[in-house]
Protein backbone atom coordinates (compact mmCIF):
# COMPACT_ATOMS: atom_id res chain seq x y z
CA UNK A 1 0.00 0.00 0.00
CA UNK A 2 1.51 3.35 -0.84
CA UNK A 3 0.67 6.39 1.38
CA UNK A 4 -1.67 7.86 -0.73
CA UNK A 5 -3.75 4.89 -0.23
CA UNK A 6 -3.08 4.52 3.07
CA UNK A 7 -4.62 8.48 3.92
CA UNK A 8 -7.55 7.89 1.73
CA UNK A 9 -8.38 4.30 3.20
CA UNK A 10 -7.15 5.59 7.01
CA UNK A 11 -9.41 4.03 10.31
CA UNK A 12 -10.96 7.13 12.23
CA UNK A 13 -10.26 5.59 15.40
CA UNK A 14 -8.13 8.14 17.61
CA UNK A 15 -4.57 8.38 16.70
CA UNK A 16 -2.30 6.93 19.71
CA UNK A 17 0.00 9.23 21.95
CA UNK A 18 3.20 9.94 20.64
CA UNK A 19 6.08 12.35 20.84
CA UNK A 20 7.06 14.99 18.88
CA UNK A 21 10.72 15.65 18.06
CA UNK A 22 12.46 18.53 15.42
CA UNK A 23 15.24 18.73 14.51
CA UNK A 24 16.55 20.16 10.33
CA UNK A 25 18.39 17.28 9.58
CA UNK A 26 18.12 13.10 10.92
CA UNK A 27 20.57 11.01 10.35
CA UNK A 28 18.88 7.49 10.92
CA UNK A 29 21.61 4.56 11.56
CA UNK A 30 24.31 5.65 14.37
CA UNK A 31 27.06 3.28 12.32
CA UNK A 32 30.15 5.33 10.63
CA UNK A 33 28.16 6.19 7.64
CA UNK A 34 25.91 8.08 9.71
CA UNK A 35 28.66 9.58 12.20
CA UNK A 36 30.82 10.48 9.67
CA UNK A 37 27.54 12.73 8.00
CA UNK A 38 26.63 14.09 11.52
CA UNK A 39 30.23 15.08 11.95
CA UNK A 40 30.66 16.80 8.50
CA UNK A 41 27.20 18.99 9.04
CA UNK A 42 28.78 20.36 12.05
CA UNK A 43 32.05 21.46 10.27
CA UNK A 44 30.49 22.52 7.51
CA UNK A 45 28.54 25.19 10.06
CA UNK A 46 25.49 23.43 10.73
CA UNK A 47 24.22 24.06 14.43
CA UNK A 48 24.47 20.31 16.42
CA UNK A 49 21.53 21.07 18.28
CA UNK A 50 19.78 21.42 14.85
CA UNK A 51 20.42 17.50 14.11
CA UNK A 52 19.69 14.06 15.73
CA UNK A 53 21.70 11.07 15.24
CA UNK A 54 18.89 8.05 15.90
CA UNK A 55 19.93 4.27 16.20
CA UNK A 56 18.40 0.97 16.76
CA UNK A 57 21.03 -0.13 19.36
CA UNK A 58 23.17 1.69 21.96
CA UNK A 59 25.34 4.68 20.68
CA UNK A 60 28.55 3.40 19.49
CA UNK A 61 26.79 -0.38 18.95
CA UNK A 62 26.80 -0.61 15.56
CA UNK A 63 27.64 -3.28 12.64
CA UNK A 64 30.90 -1.71 11.97
CA UNK A 65 32.31 -2.96 15.14
CA UNK A 66 32.38 -6.22 13.38
CA UNK A 67 34.47 -4.91 10.29
CA UNK A 68 37.77 -5.92 10.28
CA UNK A 69 40.64 -6.36 7.89
CA UNK A 70 40.98 -3.42 6.80
CA UNK A 71 39.94 0.64 4.75
CA UNK A 72 41.30 0.93 1.20
CA UNK A 73 42.47 4.24 0.22
CA UNK A 74 45.60 4.81 -2.40
CA UNK A 75 47.96 6.17 0.00
CA UNK A 76 51.12 4.26 -1.41
CA UNK A 77 52.61 3.53 1.74
CA UNK A 78 54.17 0.14 0.56
CA UNK A 79 53.42 1.03 -2.74
CA UNK A 80 54.24 4.28 -3.91
CA UNK A 81 53.27 3.56 -7.69
CA UNK A 82 49.52 3.49 -6.21
CA UNK A 83 46.83 6.01 -6.82
CA UNK A 84 43.30 7.13 -6.54
CA UNK A 85 42.60 6.24 -10.34
CA UNK A 86 44.41 2.56 -10.02
CA UNK A 87 42.23 2.26 -6.73
CA UNK A 88 39.14 3.09 -8.87
CA UNK A 89 39.89 0.79 -11.53
CA UNK A 90 40.66 -2.16 -9.69
CA UNK A 91 37.17 -1.05 -7.97
CA UNK A 92 35.19 -0.45 -11.32
CA UNK A 93 36.95 -4.17 -12.49
CA UNK A 94 36.12 -5.59 -9.66
CA UNK A 95 32.50 -4.21 -9.61
CA UNK A 96 32.57 -5.54 -13.79
CA UNK A 97 31.89 -2.05 -14.62
CA UNK A 98 28.13 -1.59 -13.83
CA UNK A 99 29.31 0.82 -10.94
CA UNK A 100 28.85 4.29 -11.34
CA UNK A 101 32.29 5.53 -12.24
CA UNK A 102 31.66 9.29 -10.81
CA UNK A 103 30.71 7.37 -7.31
CA UNK A 104 33.40 5.19 -7.26
CA UNK A 105 35.52 8.64 -8.02
CA UNK A 106 34.25 10.52 -4.96
CA UNK A 107 35.22 7.62 -2.67
CA UNK A 108 38.90 6.71 -4.12
CA UNK A 109 39.52 10.17 -4.71
CA UNK A 110 39.23 10.98 -1.47
CA UNK A 111 39.98 8.26 0.60
CA UNK A 112 43.95 9.27 0.68
CA UNK A 113 42.82 12.75 2.70
CA UNK A 114 40.15 10.78 4.43
CA UNK A 115 42.34 8.09 6.10
CA UNK A 116 45.27 10.90 7.15
CA UNK A 117 42.50 12.77 8.84
CA UNK A 118 41.26 9.62 10.76
CA UNK A 119 44.38 9.70 11.80
CA UNK A 120 44.83 12.72 12.79
CA UNK A 121 41.42 12.20 14.51
CA UNK A 122 43.14 9.47 16.98
CA UNK A 123 42.64 6.00 15.15
CA UNK A 124 44.75 3.48 16.11
CA UNK A 125 45.67 2.70 12.58
CA UNK A 126 49.00 -0.38 13.06
CA UNK A 127 52.28 1.06 11.25
CA UNK A 128 55.33 0.39 9.74
CA UNK A 129 58.57 0.40 11.56
CA UNK A 130 58.98 4.24 10.54
CA UNK A 131 55.75 5.01 11.82
CA UNK A 132 53.72 5.40 8.81
CA UNK A 133 49.90 4.08 7.95
CA UNK A 134 50.42 0.71 7.23
CA UNK A 135 48.97 -1.16 4.25
CA UNK A 136 47.89 -4.42 3.60
CA UNK A 137 46.93 -6.89 0.20
CA UNK A 138 43.27 -7.26 0.01
CA UNK A 139 41.91 -9.20 -2.63
CA UNK A 140 41.39 -8.20 -6.28
CA UNK A 141 43.83 -4.90 -5.38
CA UNK A 142 46.76 -3.66 -7.39
CA UNK A 143 49.05 -2.65 -4.76
CA UNK A 144 48.79 -3.07 -0.41
CA UNK A 145 46.12 -0.30 -0.28
CA UNK A 146 44.49 -1.67 2.66
CA UNK A 147 45.11 0.34 5.94
CA UNK A 148 44.06 -0.87 9.45
CA UNK A 149 44.34 -1.30 12.84
CA UNK A 150 45.12 -5.19 13.41
CA UNK A 151 41.85 -7.09 12.66
CA UNK A 152 39.55 -4.90 14.40
CA UNK A 153 39.94 -1.84 12.07
CA UNK A 154 35.96 -1.11 12.01
CA UNK A 155 35.69 -0.85 16.03
CA UNK A 156 39.10 1.24 16.07
CA UNK A 157 36.65 3.44 13.48
CA UNK A 158 33.77 3.40 15.37
CA UNK A 159 35.16 4.56 18.37
CA UNK A 160 37.22 7.25 16.45
CA UNK A 161 33.97 8.85 14.82
CA UNK A 162 31.84 8.43 17.74
CA UNK A 163 33.93 10.68 19.75
CA UNK A 164 34.75 13.12 17.58
CA UNK A 165 31.20 13.21 17.14
CA UNK A 166 30.72 13.74 21.33
CA UNK A 167 33.68 16.45 20.40
CA UNK A 168 31.05 18.09 18.53
CA UNK A 169 27.75 17.85 20.92
CA UNK A 170 26.33 16.10 18.39
CA UNK A 171 22.94 14.49 19.94
CA UNK A 172 22.41 10.92 19.58
CA UNK A 173 19.57 8.67 20.35
CA UNK A 174 19.55 5.50 21.27
CA UNK A 175 17.42 2.22 20.63
CA UNK A 176 14.96 3.85 17.98
CA UNK A 177 13.63 1.50 15.52
CA UNK A 178 12.20 3.50 12.61
CA UNK A 179 9.27 1.71 10.95
CA UNK A 180 7.96 4.32 8.66
CA UNK A 181 9.40 7.43 6.94
CA UNK A 182 6.96 10.23 6.40
CA UNK A 183 6.39 11.99 2.68
CA UNK A 184 3.90 14.12 1.24
CA UNK A 185 4.39 12.16 -1.80
CA UNK A 186 7.35 14.06 -3.37
CA UNK A 187 9.45 15.38 -0.35
CA UNK A 188 10.33 13.51 3.28
CA UNK A 189 8.64 14.87 6.13
CA UNK A 190 10.49 12.66 8.62
CA UNK A 191 9.79 9.66 10.49
CA UNK A 192 7.87 7.43 12.70
CA UNK A 193 9.49 5.68 15.22
CA UNK A 194 8.99 3.00 18.45
CA UNK A 195 11.47 3.88 21.61
CA UNK A 196 12.47 -0.05 22.15
CA UNK A 197 13.18 0.87 25.76
CA UNK A 198 9.91 2.56 26.60
CA UNK A 199 7.36 1.52 23.94
CA UNK A 200 7.00 4.97 23.08
CA UNK A 201 5.93 5.76 19.48
CA UNK A 202 8.04 8.89 18.50
CA UNK A 203 7.60 11.23 15.28
CA UNK A 204 10.66 12.90 13.99
CA UNK A 205 9.66 16.23 11.77
CA UNK A 206 12.90 16.92 9.52
CA UNK A 207 13.79 18.87 6.54
CA UNK A 208 16.23 16.61 5.72
CA UNK A 209 16.51 12.53 6.02
CA UNK A 210 19.98 10.74 5.70
CA UNK A 211 19.41 7.21 6.45
CA UNK A 212 22.78 5.05 7.19
CA UNK A 213 20.84 1.63 7.97
CA UNK A 214 22.96 -0.95 6.63
CA UNK A 215 22.14 -3.01 4.35
CA UNK A 216 20.68 -6.54 3.98
CA UNK A 217 22.76 -10.11 4.21
CA UNK A 218 21.46 -10.32 7.48
CA UNK A 219 18.54 -11.57 6.03
CA UNK A 220 19.99 -15.09 4.35
CA UNK A 221 20.46 -18.23 6.84
CA UNK A 222 24.06 -17.79 6.83
CA UNK A 223 25.65 -14.02 7.32
CA UNK A 224 28.16 -12.50 8.77
CA UNK A 225 26.05 -9.84 10.26
CA UNK A 226 25.46 -9.02 13.85
CA UNK A 227 22.19 -10.30 15.13
CA UNK A 228 19.03 -9.15 13.70
CA UNK A 229 21.16 -6.43 12.25
CA UNK A 230 21.47 -5.74 8.27
CA UNK A 231 17.74 -6.69 8.01
CA UNK A 232 16.99 -4.74 4.69
CA UNK A 233 15.49 -1.51 6.99
CA UNK A 234 17.30 1.09 5.19
CA UNK A 235 16.69 0.04 1.20
CA UNK A 236 12.85 -1.12 2.94
CA UNK A 237 12.42 2.48 4.22
CA UNK A 238 13.55 4.18 1.22
CA UNK A 239 11.61 2.35 -1.22
CA UNK A 240 8.10 2.23 0.98
CA UNK A 241 8.89 6.33 0.78
CA UNK A 242 9.15 6.04 -2.79
CA UNK A 243 12.90 5.84 -3.48
CA UNK A 244 14.18 3.47 -6.45
CA UNK A 245 15.92 0.36 -5.42
CA UNK A 246 18.93 -0.73 -7.77
CA UNK A 247 21.29 -3.76 -8.00
CA UNK A 248 19.46 -5.33 -5.36
CA UNK A 249 20.65 -9.02 -7.00
CA UNK A 250 24.16 -8.57 -6.39
CA UNK A 251 24.68 -10.11 -2.88
CA UNK A 252 28.51 -10.83 -2.09
CA UNK A 253 29.11 -13.70 -0.79
CA UNK A 254 32.82 -13.63 1.46
CA UNK A 255 34.71 -16.82 0.82
CA UNK A 256 35.50 -17.17 4.27
CA UNK A 257 33.01 -17.36 7.33
CA UNK A 258 33.44 -19.87 10.26
CA UNK A 259 31.86 -23.40 10.29
CA UNK A 260 28.68 -24.02 12.98
CA UNK A 261 29.16 -27.67 12.80
CA UNK A 262 32.64 -27.52 14.06
CA UNK A 263 32.48 -24.19 16.23
CA UNK A 264 28.86 -24.32 17.06
CA UNK A 265 26.23 -22.79 15.83
CA UNK A 266 26.04 -19.39 17.65
CA UNK A 267 29.48 -19.33 15.35
CA UNK A 268 28.21 -20.27 12.24
CA UNK A 269 28.98 -17.62 9.35
CA UNK A 270 30.91 -15.35 11.61
CA UNK A 271 33.83 -13.81 9.64
CA UNK A 272 36.89 -15.00 8.92
CA UNK A 273 38.51 -11.86 7.81
CA UNK A 274 39.83 -11.85 4.27
CA UNK A 275 43.20 -10.36 6.01
CA UNK A 276 44.23 -13.77 7.17
CA UNK A 277 44.72 -14.22 3.27
CA UNK A 278 46.23 -11.13 2.82
CA UNK A 279 48.84 -11.65 5.25
CA UNK A 280 49.56 -15.46 3.55
CA UNK A 281 46.99 -17.78 4.38
CA UNK A 282 46.25 -20.38 2.56
CA UNK A 283 43.16 -22.57 1.45
CA UNK A 284 42.72 -26.36 1.27
CA UNK A 285 41.05 -28.90 0.65
CA UNK A 286 40.28 -31.91 2.75
CA UNK A 287 42.38 -33.53 0.13
CA UNK A 288 44.99 -31.16 1.09
CA UNK A 289 44.98 -29.88 -2.35
CA UNK A 290 45.71 -26.27 -2.43
CA UNK A 291 42.57 -26.12 -5.29
CA UNK A 292 43.32 -22.39 -5.83
CA UNK A 293 45.78 -23.26 -8.10
CA UNK A 294 43.05 -24.74 -10.26
CA UNK A 295 41.01 -21.45 -9.95
CA UNK A 296 42.78 -18.87 -9.84
CA UNK A 297 46.74 -19.53 -10.63
CA UNK A 298 47.61 -15.84 -10.99
CA UNK A 299 45.95 -14.61 -8.07
CA UNK A 300 45.32 -17.69 -6.01
CA UNK A 301 43.47 -17.02 -2.20
CA UNK A 302 43.26 -13.57 -3.07
CA UNK A 303 41.12 -13.06 -6.17
CA UNK A 304 37.81 -11.77 -6.28
CA UNK A 305 35.64 -12.72 -3.38
CA UNK A 306 33.24 -14.28 -6.07
CA UNK A 307 35.83 -16.33 -7.31
CA UNK A 308 37.05 -17.39 -4.01
CA UNK A 309 34.02 -18.31 -2.95
CA UNK A 310 32.37 -20.10 -5.91
CA UNK A 311 35.40 -21.98 -5.59
CA UNK A 312 35.15 -23.16 -2.06
CA UNK A 313 31.43 -23.75 -2.22
CA UNK A 314 31.93 -26.37 -5.84
CA UNK A 315 35.18 -28.30 -3.64
CA UNK A 316 32.41 -28.72 -0.81
CA UNK A 317 29.62 -29.35 -3.06
CA UNK A 318 31.85 -31.81 -5.02
CA UNK A 319 32.78 -33.82 -1.94
CA UNK A 320 36.39 -32.36 -0.90
CA UNK A 321 35.17 -30.22 1.89
CA UNK A 322 35.96 -31.68 5.64
CA UNK A 323 33.35 -33.22 7.41
CA UNK A 324 32.03 -29.93 8.71
CA UNK A 325 31.50 -29.09 5.58
CA UNK A 326 34.14 -26.27 4.84
CA UNK A 327 37.66 -25.87 3.80
CA UNK A 328 40.54 -25.45 5.74
CA UNK A 329 42.47 -22.12 5.61
CA UNK A 330 45.71 -22.25 7.42
CA UNK A 331 48.23 -19.45 8.20
CA UNK A 332 50.18 -21.56 10.46
CA UNK A 333 53.49 -20.78 8.26
CA UNK A 334 53.69 -17.52 9.56
CA UNK A 335 55.47 -16.78 13.18
CA UNK A 336 53.15 -16.66 15.58
CA UNK A 337 54.42 -13.37 16.61
CA UNK A 338 53.26 -12.13 13.31
CA UNK A 339 49.40 -13.66 13.63
CA UNK A 340 49.48 -12.38 17.22
CA UNK A 341 50.29 -8.81 15.93
CA UNK A 342 48.14 -8.85 12.68
CA UNK A 343 45.58 -10.96 13.42
CA UNK A 344 44.99 -10.39 16.43
CA UNK A 345 41.12 -10.92 17.16
CA UNK A 346 41.04 -13.69 15.02
CA UNK A 347 44.05 -15.10 17.05
CA UNK A 348 42.19 -14.79 20.64
CA UNK A 349 38.79 -16.29 19.33
CA UNK A 350 39.91 -19.37 17.96
CA UNK A 351 42.41 -19.33 20.78
CA UNK A 352 38.90 -19.43 22.80
CA UNK A 353 37.51 -22.07 20.91
CA UNK A 354 40.66 -24.66 21.43
CA UNK A 355 42.71 -23.73 18.29
CA UNK A 356 46.27 -22.53 17.93
CA UNK A 357 46.09 -20.69 14.68
CA UNK A 358 49.81 -20.66 15.02
CA UNK A 359 49.86 -24.51 14.81
CA UNK A 360 46.98 -25.54 12.83
CA UNK A 361 44.41 -24.36 10.26
CA UNK A 362 40.89 -22.94 10.55
CA UNK A 363 37.46 -24.56 8.86
CA UNK A 364 35.61 -22.03 6.58
CA UNK A 365 33.06 -21.63 4.31
CA UNK A 366 31.18 -18.70 2.56
CA UNK A 367 28.77 -16.78 4.06
CA UNK A 368 26.50 -13.98 3.14
CA UNK A 369 28.29 -10.66 3.49
CA UNK A 370 27.34 -7.34 2.14
CA UNK A 371 24.64 -6.04 -0.52
CA UNK A 372 26.05 -4.45 -3.39
CA UNK A 373 22.57 -3.17 -4.58
CA UNK A 374 20.52 -0.44 -2.18
CA UNK A 375 18.84 2.50 -2.72
CA UNK A 376 19.50 5.01 -6.40
CA UNK A 377 21.31 8.02 -5.53
CA UNK A 378 22.41 10.91 -7.25
CA UNK A 379 26.15 12.28 -6.69
CA UNK A 380 25.29 13.67 -3.35
CA UNK A 381 23.68 10.77 -2.33
CA UNK A 382 19.89 12.24 -2.45
CA UNK A 383 17.55 9.62 -3.54
CA UNK A 384 14.31 10.58 -5.81
CA UNK A 385 12.41 11.49 -2.99
CA UNK A 386 13.34 15.45 -2.49
CA UNK A 387 15.21 15.49 1.44
CA UNK A 388 16.20 11.71 1.52
CA UNK A 389 19.17 10.74 1.04
CA UNK A 390 20.69 7.48 1.28
CA UNK A 391 24.37 6.57 2.09
CA UNK A 392 26.80 3.41 3.40
CA UNK A 393 25.66 0.27 2.59
CA UNK A 394 22.21 1.49 2.27
CA UNK A 395 22.91 3.42 -0.92
CA UNK A 396 23.79 1.45 -4.50
CA UNK A 397 25.88 2.53 -7.01
CA UNK A 398 29.97 2.53 -5.60
CA UNK A 399 30.16 -1.63 -6.00
CA UNK A 400 28.28 -2.59 -8.56
CA UNK A 401 28.53 -6.45 -9.30
CA UNK A 402 30.77 -7.15 -6.59
CA UNK A 403 32.44 -5.48 -4.07
CA UNK A 404 36.80 -4.83 -2.90
CA UNK A 405 37.24 -6.13 0.38
CA UNK A 406 38.34 -2.68 2.18
CA UNK A 407 35.86 -0.38 0.24
CA UNK A 408 32.66 -0.96 2.91
CA UNK A 409 34.51 1.17 5.01
CA UNK A 410 35.53 3.72 2.41
CA UNK A 411 32.37 4.45 1.37
CA UNK A 412 30.99 5.18 4.82
CA UNK A 413 33.22 7.94 5.48
CA UNK A 414 33.71 9.25 1.65
CA UNK A 415 29.47 9.29 1.14
CA UNK A 416 29.36 10.49 4.91
CA UNK A 417 31.39 13.60 4.41
CA UNK A 418 29.99 13.96 0.79
CA UNK A 419 26.57 13.95 1.42
CA UNK A 420 27.17 15.71 4.69
CA UNK A 421 28.90 18.86 2.48
CA UNK A 422 25.66 18.61 0.05
CA UNK A 423 23.01 18.69 2.74
CA UNK A 424 24.73 21.58 4.63
CA UNK A 425 25.05 23.79 1.47
CA UNK A 426 21.65 23.10 1.26
CA UNK A 427 20.41 23.83 4.88
CA UNK A 428 22.35 26.99 4.69
CA UNK A 429 20.86 28.16 1.17
CA UNK A 430 17.03 26.91 1.84
CA UNK A 431 15.28 27.20 4.61
CA UNK A 432 12.30 24.59 3.96
CA UNK A 433 10.49 23.23 7.31
CA UNK A 434 8.13 20.50 5.89
CA UNK A 435 4.26 21.05 6.19
CA UNK A 436 3.70 19.93 10.10
CA UNK A 437 0.22 19.33 9.54
CA UNK A 438 0.71 16.95 6.39
CA UNK A 439 3.57 15.16 8.85
CA UNK A 440 1.16 14.53 12.00
CA UNK A 441 -1.66 13.44 9.63
CA UNK A 442 0.44 10.48 7.75
CA UNK A 443 2.15 9.93 10.81
CA UNK A 444 -0.81 8.92 12.34
CA UNK A 445 -2.20 6.67 9.97
CA UNK A 446 1.17 4.64 11.25
CA UNK A 447 0.19 4.82 14.16
CA UNK A 448 -2.52 3.26 14.20
CA UNK A 449 -0.96 0.60 12.41
CA UNK A 450 1.72 0.19 14.93
CA UNK A 451 -0.82 0.20 17.48
CA UNK A 452 -3.04 -2.70 16.13
CA UNK A 453 0.37 -4.44 14.95
CA UNK A 454 1.50 -4.47 19.18
CA UNK A 455 -0.45 -7.33 21.15
CA UNK A 456 -2.41 -8.95 18.12
CA UNK A 457 -2.85 -12.65 18.58
CA UNK A 458 -2.55 -13.98 15.63
CA UNK A 459 -1.94 -17.03 14.72
CA UNK A 460 2.26 -16.91 13.18
CA UNK A 461 5.42 -16.08 15.00
CA UNK A 462 7.14 -13.36 13.40
CA UNK A 463 10.67 -14.57 14.06
CA UNK A 464 9.80 -17.97 12.73
CA UNK A 465 8.77 -16.13 9.47
CA UNK A 466 11.73 -14.29 9.40
CA UNK A 467 13.88 -17.33 9.87
CA UNK A 468 11.81 -19.15 6.54
CA UNK A 469 13.13 -15.36 4.60
CA UNK A 470 16.52 -16.34 5.57
CA UNK A 471 16.19 -19.85 4.22
CA UNK A 472 14.22 -19.31 1.32
CA UNK A 473 17.20 -16.55 0.57
CA UNK A 474 19.96 -18.68 1.17
CA UNK A 475 18.69 -21.37 -0.83
CA UNK A 476 17.35 -19.96 -3.97
CA UNK A 477 18.92 -16.39 -4.21
CA UNK A 478 22.28 -17.75 -2.83
CA UNK A 479 25.78 -18.06 -4.67
CA UNK A 480 24.64 -20.13 -7.53
CA UNK A 481 20.73 -19.34 -9.20
CA UNK A 482 18.64 -20.28 -11.60
CA UNK A 483 15.19 -19.53 -13.05
CA UNK A 484 13.28 -22.63 -11.56
CA UNK A 485 14.69 -21.66 -8.37
CA UNK A 486 14.19 -17.44 -8.21
CA UNK A 487 10.35 -18.35 -9.16
CA UNK A 488 10.02 -20.82 -6.81
CA UNK A 489 11.46 -18.80 -4.12
CA UNK A 490 9.22 -15.72 -4.96
CA UNK A 491 5.81 -18.36 -4.77
CA UNK A 492 7.73 -19.29 -1.87
CA UNK A 493 7.88 -16.03 -0.07
CA UNK A 494 4.34 -15.15 -1.48
CA UNK A 495 3.12 -18.34 1.20
CA UNK A 496 5.18 -16.38 3.96
CA UNK A 497 3.71 -12.77 3.02
CA UNK A 498 0.26 -14.19 3.32
CA UNK A 499 0.88 -15.76 6.50
CA UNK A 500 2.42 -12.71 7.77
CA UNK A 501 -0.79 -10.77 7.85
CA UNK A 502 -1.99 -12.82 10.67
CA UNK A 503 1.07 -12.40 13.59
CA UNK A 504 1.31 -13.38 17.13
CA UNK A 505 3.45 -10.11 18.33
CA UNK A 506 3.93 -8.60 21.74
CA UNK A 507 3.87 -4.99 23.35
CA UNK A 508 5.79 -2.65 21.97
CA UNK A 509 8.87 -3.38 23.69
CA UNK A 510 8.95 -7.19 23.04
CA UNK A 511 11.33 -8.92 20.56
CA UNK A 512 8.19 -10.03 18.71
CA UNK A 513 6.98 -6.43 18.04
CA UNK A 514 10.54 -5.47 16.48
CA UNK A 515 11.12 -9.37 14.32
CA UNK A 516 7.30 -8.16 13.09
CA UNK A 517 8.27 -4.90 11.99
CA UNK A 518 12.03 -6.60 10.34
CA UNK A 519 9.39 -8.87 8.34
CA UNK A 520 7.72 -5.83 6.67
CA UNK A 521 11.05 -5.26 5.70
CA UNK A 522 12.42 -8.25 4.82
CA UNK A 523 9.57 -9.50 2.43
CA UNK A 524 9.89 -6.28 0.84
CA UNK A 525 13.55 -7.17 0.21
CA UNK A 526 13.47 -10.30 -0.61
CA UNK A 527 11.18 -9.53 -3.04
CA UNK A 528 13.18 -7.28 -4.77
CA UNK A 529 16.36 -9.64 -4.77
CA UNK A 530 14.46 -12.64 -6.30
CA UNK A 531 13.09 -10.16 -9.13
CA UNK A 532 15.77 -8.65 -10.21
CA UNK A 533 17.73 -12.11 -9.60
CA UNK A 534 15.07 -13.52 -12.13
CA UNK A 535 15.52 -10.46 -14.79
CA UNK A 536 19.37 -10.79 -14.71
CA UNK A 537 19.79 -13.81 -17.05
CA UNK A 538 23.74 -13.56 -17.22
CA UNK A 539 26.51 -14.14 -15.04
CA UNK A 540 28.20 -10.74 -13.45
CA UNK A 541 30.74 -10.69 -10.34
CA UNK A 542 28.46 -12.06 -7.30
CA UNK A 543 25.36 -12.60 -9.38
CA UNK A 544 25.95 -16.13 -10.75
CA UNK A 545 23.33 -18.01 -12.98
CA UNK A 546 24.02 -21.70 -13.65
CA UNK A 547 21.14 -21.28 -16.47
CA UNK A 548 23.50 -18.51 -18.27
CA UNK A 549 26.72 -19.01 -16.82
CA UNK A 550 28.48 -16.58 -19.04
CA UNK A 551 28.48 -12.50 -18.72
CA UNK A 552 26.50 -10.60 -21.19
CA UNK A 553 27.65 -7.38 -22.83
CA UNK A 554 24.08 -6.50 -23.34
CA UNK A 555 23.28 -6.87 -19.86
CA UNK A 556 26.19 -3.72 -18.81
CA UNK A 557 23.11 -2.10 -17.25
CA UNK A 558 21.59 -1.72 -13.32
CA UNK A 559 18.43 -3.18 -12.83
CA UNK A 560 16.17 -0.60 -10.93
CA UNK A 561 13.19 -1.40 -8.55
CA UNK A 562 10.47 1.24 -8.75
CA UNK A 563 6.89 1.90 -8.40
CA UNK A 564 4.31 2.60 -11.57
CA UNK A 565 1.41 5.30 -10.65
CA UNK A 566 -1.11 2.92 -8.41
CA UNK A 567 1.89 1.32 -6.79
CA UNK A 568 2.96 -1.71 -8.37
CA UNK A 569 6.54 -2.55 -8.44
CA UNK A 570 8.45 -2.27 -11.65
CA UNK A 571 11.49 -3.18 -13.00
CA UNK A 572 13.78 -0.81 -15.44
CA UNK A 573 17.18 -1.06 -16.58
CA UNK A 574 20.08 2.36 -16.54
CA UNK A 575 23.38 2.21 -18.63
CA UNK A 576 26.27 3.20 -16.28
CA UNK A 577 28.28 6.68 -17.52
CA UNK A 578 32.01 6.51 -18.79
CA UNK A 579 34.38 6.48 -16.23
CA UNK A 580 36.69 9.91 -16.52
CA UNK A 581 39.48 9.91 -18.72
CA UNK A 582 41.93 9.99 -15.59
CA UNK A 583 40.43 6.73 -14.06
CA UNK A 584 39.69 4.74 -18.70
CA UNK A 585 43.83 6.19 -18.84
CA UNK A 586 44.62 3.52 -15.27
CA UNK A 587 41.52 0.95 -16.61
CA UNK A 588 43.82 0.70 -19.97
CA UNK A 589 46.88 0.36 -17.94
CA UNK A 590 46.16 -3.04 -17.09
CA UNK A 591 47.00 -3.30 -13.30
CA UNK A 592 46.33 -6.11 -11.08
CA UNK A 593 47.55 -8.19 -8.18
CA UNK A 594 50.35 -10.11 -8.41
CA UNK A 595 49.79 -12.75 -5.92
CA UNK A 596 53.44 -14.45 -6.43
CA UNK A 597 54.83 -11.43 -4.26
CA UNK A 598 53.09 -12.57 -1.40
CA UNK A 599 55.04 -15.91 -1.59
O1 LIG B 1 37.25 -9.78 5.57
C1 LIG B 1 37.11 -8.66 6.01
O2 LIG B 1 37.84 -8.21 6.88
C2 LIG B 1 36.03 -7.84 5.45
C3 LIG B 1 36.25 -6.63 5.00
C4 LIG B 1 35.27 -6.01 4.11
O3 LIG B 1 34.26 -6.66 3.78
O4 LIG B 1 35.48 -4.88 3.67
Amino acid sequence: MNETDRIDGGNAAEPPEYERVESRALVVGAGAAGARAAIELVDQGIDPADLLVIGKRGHGDAHTTWARGGINGALGTLDPEDDWTIHAADTLNEGHHINDPRKVETVTARMPGLLRQLDDWGMPFSRTENGRIDQRYFGAQSFRRTAFAGDFTGEAMLETLVSQAQNRSIPYRENVFVSRLITDGDRVLGAVGTDLDTGEFVVFDAEIVILAAGGYTGLYRRHSSRDDENTGDGPALAYEAGATLMDMEFVQFHPTGMVGDRYGASWDGRLVTEAVRGEGGRLFNAAGERFMERYSPDQMELDARDVVARAIAREIAEGRGTEHGGVSLDISHRERSFIETRLPRMYERFADLGVDMAAEPVEVAPTAHYGMGGVQVDDDGETAVDGLYAIGETMAGVHGANRLGGNSLAETVAYGQATGEAVAERLHTRADRPDGEALSRRAELHLRDLATLANSDGEHDPEALLEEIRSLLWEQTGILRDEAGLEAGLERLEAIRSRAADLAVGDERSRAYEFALNLGFALSVANAILRSGRERTESRGAHFRTDYPDTDSGWQRNICLGRDSIGSPTLSTETPEAPSEAVQHALDAGYELDYHQLE
